[in-house]
């Protein structure tokens, strides 16, 4: 199974995980993920694009076997180093003691560093250069931070194939089919979301050099490292990454609120009922003690407004909502309205504490900081009725 023909040249021979919980031991996989390998086959030599993790390695060695028909591989291109791609490597050496794997200096160091290999087993490319494999070409295309460093692109121009490392990849296994055309893709373009707001929303500026250093291209097929090979949908998985890569947000409001005893709730429900009732139809309300961050973070990317509620606890921001907040200004949040409330018993720091840390992003930071002692809601609605007029005012 995954052993897929993608155009005449080049051949899939990824694997599908449908059984780790958590990726990077963080970010919740409900549906798998996928990590993609790639032949190209030439007239004189052959390339293997990307490895796998190191343990789906027994069916990914399988699949790189049937995919390869007897061919030794003159190469493997590691265009990420990060160990779901990479973890698999070290078997291949040993299946293909004369194989090279292909990097840039800094896909090198690290192979050196992660699995001790010999310079005798590593070739060092440079942005621009080229292999040829008789027939077909591998063209590289530096993309550093992309998630990692090192991380590159290689083109194929005969086939018009970017393998394109972590870009354009999502969350999701593959059931059966692997191009976009054989399959209901579109299902695939909320996981995109996801996994670009988990992995690589930190890097955007780099997303969109990447994307302009490749506008020259004419790619008819994108082979990333995680998701369905695109095709026919390419342009629509470029636009996506494009967009969340710029920060661009359609309308709409994430509220996220931490709540001990259904104070904060209160107040986050009483927001929700304001912006409703002016006509905003897309509201995405979370409670981040029992919902999952991963999907609070593409909502975010997605939307235009942010609303923050915590409860003071400790004298500081409620834990699970603080981890929320350093989540954002991690990934740099840019281009969005920040609205926040909170309540308190008997000192309120948490609003301020946020206030702080979104003053030193490129957000706007919306006044209206509704503050709630004990459970006067009764005293708080008019401060959370202007957030939702200066949230709305914001989303025009
Ligand atoms: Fe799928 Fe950054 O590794």
């Amino acid at each position: 199974m995954n052993i897929s023909k993608i155009t005449e040249r080049v051949t899939y021979c990824g694997v599908n995980d449908r059984t780790t919980a958590l990726f990077e031991g963080l970010w919740s996989l409900r549906d798998g993920v996928t990590y993609n390998s790639y032949i190209v086959r030439g007239s004189d030599a052959c390339a293997i694009i990307e490895g796998s993790e190191s343990g789906h390695a027994s069916a990914y060695v399988d699949h790189v076997l049937d995919a390869l028909g007897g061919r030794a591989p003159q190469y493997l291109v590691v265009n990420h180093v990060e160990p779901d791609h990479s973890g698999a490597l070290p078997l291949l050496l040993r299946l293909f003691p004369d194989i090279k794997f292909v990097g840039n200096a800094k896909t090198l160091d690290m192979l050196r560093g992660f699995y001790g290999f010999g310079d005798d087993s590593l070739l060092e490319i440079h942005d621009g250069d080229a292999i040829s494999l008789g027939d077909r070409t591998l063209s590289f295309i530096l993309t550093p931070m992309v998630h990692w460093p090192e991380t590159m692109m290689t083109f194929v121009p005969e086939e018009g194939v970017l393998f394109s490392g972590d870009a354009f990849g999502c969350f999701g296994a593959l059931s059966g089919a692997v191009t976009d055309d054989e399959m209901e893709a579109s299902r695939f373009f909320p996981e995109a979301y996801r996994y670009y707001a988990c992995i690589v929303a930190k890097y955007g500026t780099f997303v969109q050099k990447a994307i302009q250093k490749c506008a020259g291209l004419d790619i008819r097929y994108i082979c990333s490292t995680h998701g369905p090979v695109w095709h026919s949908r390419v342009a629509d998985i470029v636009d996506i990454y494009s967009r969340m890569a710029s920060w661009t947000a359609d309308n709409g409001v994430v509220i996220a609120y931490g709540s001990m005893y259904g104070n904060t709730a209160a107040m986050a429900e009483e927001l929700a009922a304001r912006l409703a009732e002016a006509g905003v139809k897309e509201i995405r309300l979370y409670d981040l003690s029992h919902c999952d961050m991963s999907f609070v973070l593409a909502d975010v990317m997605r939307f235009k407004a942010v609303v923050i509620a915590s409860p003071t606890y400790n004298g500081c921001i409620y834990p699970p909502v603080e981890t929320f907040a350093l989540a954002l200004a991690e990934r740099g949040i840019t281009n969005r309205a920040v609205g926040l409330m909170g309540s308190y018993t008997w000192g309120g720091a948490a609003v301020r504490k946020l206030a702080d840390m979104f003053a030193k992003t490129k957000t706007t930071l919306l006044d209206s900081h509704a503050q709630m002692k004990q459970h006067r809601i009764g005293e708080v609605k008019g401060a959370i009725a202007t957030l939702a007029t200066q949230i709305v005012d914001y989303l025009g």
